[in-house]
């Protein structure tokens, strides 16, 4: 039996030797070492330098717990700050954009409604003026549309955002829905004055041989939607609207224009409500920004995906998928 062996046989159990402590403290320090701040060294009852080293490096300890709360905090504190700053700037880019949409909205109402009331007050003085009469009432009419068309858009964005639009599967006949929206469209291009405008639709219906389920009351609005832009911001060249392609659960359909484009920066907002690309609104075409963001609304609502492609004074793509399901009777 040697020296070592002889001494750990005396100790109690309880009793550790002065090395074992130390070995205690080094492993106490490799802890620390590791992460593990919260490691307290043991204090014996020896009172002896070791114990007053343990006090010591405690003490040491708390020192650097502190600094690191005081560090944790305040990077939590710098956190925050930058969170809150963000949070600022966007309340403040929402109420921007508001003030922006009542501007503008309060505009849109306000023209339709002073034409409907000015030139239904001017109808009796022009009873006997049937020319006269038929171009005040259809002022009147346009300004109808373009106020119930507002108002729609207005009570559709409100459904969407509340979750209370449902999609109705029905059994479409979308060549007959695409030749309607040719028609209507080819129609609104001559009201517009850009028959000069080639407006092609590129739809291989044929492809679709067995009956198919959609909600052809939203894809009509979504086209509608997108359609209306193409003609709004081109004013020479082509508009298209097409099928990229068509999968098992879904068809991709595109609406491109040679239009004015939209900015780069433009882009990753243009689906947001509210956003147009000239604030100015005595300087922009009519609207009220919130076309695209009912188009975005619906195609998620069907369980769709849009997206958009486009360079300034070249023109723009938009490219959207939407699922349809093949009827089954039984
Ligand atoms: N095909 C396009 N070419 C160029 N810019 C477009 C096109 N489509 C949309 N934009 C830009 O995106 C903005 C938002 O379009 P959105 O359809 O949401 O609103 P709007 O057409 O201005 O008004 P609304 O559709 O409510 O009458 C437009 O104001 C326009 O700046
Ligand atoms: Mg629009």
């Amino acid at each position: 039996m040697n020296r070592s062996d002889l001494i750990s046989n005396t100790m109690t159990d309880n009793e550790k030797s002065k090395s074992e402590r130390i070995d205690d403290i080094i492993e106490g320090v490799m802890k620390i070492a590791h992460g593990d701040i919260d490691h307290q060294f043991e204090i014996t009852d020896n009172n002896d330098k070791i114990d007053a080293l343990s006090m010591g490096m405690n003490m040491l300890m708390d020192d650097i717990k502190e600094g690191h709360l005081q560090k944790v905090e305040n990077e939590r504190i710098t956190k925050l700050n930058e969170e809150l700053i963000i949070a600022k700037e966007k309340a403040f880019e929402s109420e921007r954009l508001k003030n922006q949409f009542l501007q503008n909205i309060s505009h849109e109402i306000r023209t339709p409604l002073n034409a409907i009331i000015g030139f239904s007050e001017l109808l009796p003085t022009y009873f006997d003026d049937k020319e006269r009469l038929i171009e005040f009432t259809e002022i009147i009419n346009n300004s109808s549309s373009d106020l119930l068309q507002i108002i729609n858009d207005i009570l559709d964005i409100a459904k969407i955002e509340s979750g209370q639009v449902s999609i109705n599967w029905e059994i479409v006949d979308i060549k007959t829905m695409l030749n309607n929206i040719e028609v209507f469209f080819s129609q609104y291009q001559k009201q517009l004055n850009k028959s000069h405008i080639e407006f092609t639709m590129n739809f291989p219906c044929d492809k679709i041989t067995q009956p198919i389920q959609f909600d052809s009351g939203k894809l009509k609005q979504i086209l509608t939607n997108l359609l209306s832009n193409a003609f709004k911001f081109t004013h020479s060249g082509k508009i298209e609207v097409g099928c990229k392609g068509l999968s098992d659960t879904h068809f991709t359909m595109y609406v491109s224009d040679t239009g004015i484009g939209i900015s780069k920066e433009l882009q990753a907002q243009i689906f947001d409500r509210f956003i147009q690309a000239e604030d100015n609104y005595t300087q922009k075409q009519k609207g009220t920004g919130l076309g695209l963001s009912i188009v975005k609304g619906l195609i998620e609502l069907l369980g769709g995906n849009i997206w958009l492609e486009s360079e300034l004074n070249k023109g723009s793509t938009f490219t959207f998928s939407i699922p349809y399901k093949f009827y089954k009777p039984f």
